[in-house]
């Protein structure tokens, strides 16, 4: 069943102003290990709980009409913590693709990933990735896009890798031109990041989309966020002032 969007009414009620909702929302969901470590419950636990805070974000967007929702799902980084934590979070991943593909493809979603697809990275997840966003690529009233396996600074070097394969001269070589050797080149720069549990850093995450976004960090552990955490964010969001370097 596709998600109705708020009613104007209904945004002024949660102290938001429609026409300034913004338009890319990329979220760091972090501190799915504390989560449980907190109850005495194994880290995993706190992935999987951290699974369904995921489609509460997804639903909280669709309703408050967010065209683009970006996650972090797993970074270049992540191969470094412990193999059974790699593993798990490998086949979370993939289940959490075939689980969810169909409900997201109802919901009218489009489902994007962007990240480097390396060794590393099983073939069976490849192809659950490609089906996803097969089925899904003409869905409009959402883009939601996994970063897996992804690094901005590994983005940066594959674009540059690619650029120079192109033999570009460096009159070429713009800011324009860049972006569109990015992994998601079509998804524009987040208005907002939004990561969880307290830490605040960017940890690799967009680099050079990020330039100019608004940075909400929530102590929030990211298993607890809801759609009403989503609204208060977008709320906050539009409480800033942004001028992109002008006055
Ligand atoms: C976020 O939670 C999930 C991933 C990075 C895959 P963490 O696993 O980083 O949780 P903490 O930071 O240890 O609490
Ligand atoms: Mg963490």
């Amino acid at each position: 069943m596709a998600i109705q969007p708020f009613s104007t009414a209904a945004l002024k009620r949660l102290r938001i102003d429609p026409a300034d909702v913004p338009q890319h929302v990329a979220v760091v969901m972090d501190g799915n290990g504390r989560w449980a470590q907190k109850r005495n419950l194994p880290r995993t636990e706190g992935h999987l709980r951290g699974e369904e805070a995921l489609f509460e974000c997804v639903e909280g967007a669709l309703e408050l009409g967010i065209s683009w929702l970006t996650v972090f799902g797993f970074s270049t980084e992540n191969w470094n913590r412990p193999k059974s934590e790699v593993q798990f979070l490998i086949n979370f991943n993939r289940e959490t693709i075939r689980k969810r593909r169909d409900e997201l493809h109802e919901r009218n979603v489009r489902i994007e990933f962007i990240g480097r697809e390396d060794w590393r990275m099983p073939k069976r997840l490849l192809r659950d990735m490609d089906e996803a966003r097969e089925l899904t690529k003409n869905n409009g009233a959402m883009t939601f896009t996994v970063a897996f396996n992804y690094g901005g600074r590994a983005e940066l070097v594959d674009a540059f890798k690619a650029m120079s394969a192109d033999h570009l001269t460096p009159k070429q070589i713009t800011e324009k031109k860049i972006t569109h050797y990015l992994y998601g080149k079509n998804i524009p720069d987040p208005d907002l990041i939004i990561r969880t549990s307290g830490e605040q850093r960017l940890s690799n995450f967009l680099l050079w989309q990020s330039a100019y976004s608004e940075f909400l960090f929530l102590d929030t552990l990211w298993p607890d966020f809801t759609r009403s955490t989503l609204y208060e964010a977008v709320a906050e969001y539009q409480i800033r002032s942004r001028r992109f370097g002008a006055l």
